[in-house]
């Protein structure tokens, strides 16, 4: 059996988890870093980098001891190396190169999209693909054609903001503070979802491409009317939830169109979806009612394995059964490659 060591700094999670070849988790430790970026209302990629460089090496010692493994019993060094901030990603890629080189272990680059994939086959403890995925993040909204865990066939994705992206945006027009998407839809959970018409861009087109930036924008003026110059956040009460639940469906239905959409054009009987906004509870409801009628089978995985973490990097066991080893100058990538 070959223990697994594998680092996540793709974003603002400092992340370590420990897994055997045969896909057990023995430890996941996620150090997040909101309380730092709260006040920007966003991440702010410098402090980001920074809070990895203090924060990695005790993340690994707490994965190790949790794991109840040491150093020597680990076999293998995996990382997330793309895509992602640029230095966040270039200290755990740092970190993991070291290790690899200190251990006289292999080291196993994956990309964090592709994991966000595998924790679907992570959680449901079997095989899923080939399957349709879908990642909705911060950073990436696309679909994918999975016939294997390791290719991803894009078949579209956004041409503006990421679904994430505009639920953390729209979520500081409301003023609801940050991270946007949690805070989102608590609000929203009071609202009425019809109060509002926002548009679903493409959603009756056949491209399965997405747009959420007119969506934030519809919300903007929804908002405050022509006059956002000088605009503070709405005041707590109907106006403000309705606000939330109506942007909230829009997202949910041009997400929940597109993969139906998906699911027929490709023939794919399986959906495998990941990412942060993946936790949405009506996002998590509208998949599993339309997979249901188009009879696909479901994967979602639980929580804790939607958001950013390192046990989803176990995609990386694929790579080592195949020989694929990162070489001693492997780079941070952050654009999607
Ligand atoms: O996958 P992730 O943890 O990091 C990236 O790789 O980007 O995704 C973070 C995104 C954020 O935009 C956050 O607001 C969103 O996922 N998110 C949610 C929810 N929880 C997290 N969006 C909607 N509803 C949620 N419950
Ligand atoms: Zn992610």
């Amino acid at each position: 059996m070959t223990n697994f060591l594998a680092i996540e700094t793709s974003c603002d999670e400092t992340a370590a988890a420990v897994f055997t070849d045969e896909l057990v988790v023995r430890s996941s430790v996620v150090a997040s870093q909101t309380d730092l970026h709260a006040r920007f209302g966003g991440v702010v990629p410098e402090i980001a980098s920074r809070a990895h460089l203090r924060a990695l090496l005790p993340v690994i010692d707490e994965a190790l001891a949790r794991a109840g493994v040491g150093m020597a019993d680990i076999g293998c060094v995996a990382v997330h190396n793309t895509p992602g901030l640029v230095g966040a990603l270039l200290v755990g890629v740092s970190a993991a190169k070291m290790l690899g080189l200190a251990l006289g272990v292999p080291l196993v680059a994956v990309n964090h999209v592709a994991s966000h994939i595998f924790a679907c086959r992570m959680a449901a403890g079997r095989d899923i693909f080939p399957c349709l995925g879908l990642v909705v993040s911060g950073g990436h909204t696309a679909l994918f054609r999975c016939d294997t865990a390791l290719s991803l066939d894009p078949l579209g994705g956004t041409r503006d903001d990421a679904a994430g992206e505009a639920f953390d945006k729209v979520a500081a027009i409301l003023g609801l503070g940050f991270p946007g998407g949690p805070a989102l839809e608590r609000e929203a959970a009071g609202g009425d979802p019809k109060a509002y018409a926002f548009p679903r861009a493409f959603l009756t087109d056949g491209r399965l491409e997405f747009s959420f930036s007119g969506l934030k924008t519809a919300v903007l003026y929804a908002c405050h009317g022509q006059d956002v110059a000088k605009a503070s956040p709405p005041p707590p009460g109907k106006k403000r939830a309705d606000l939330a639940a109506s942007f909230q469906a829009a997202v949910v239905d041009v997400l929940v169109g597109k993969c139906k959409q998906a699911l027929r054009q490709t023939g794919l009987a399986r959906l495998a979806v990941g990412g942060g906004v993946s936790a949405n509870g009506r996002l998590r409801a509208g998949l599993a009612a339309m997979c249901a009628k188009e009879e696909a089978e479901l994967f979602i995985p639980p929580l804790n394995l939607c958001t950013d973490n390192a046990a989803m990097a176990a995609l990386a066991v694929e790579k080592w059964k195949r020989g694929e080893f990162a070489a001693a100058d492997l780079d941070a990538e952050p654009n999607f490659i």
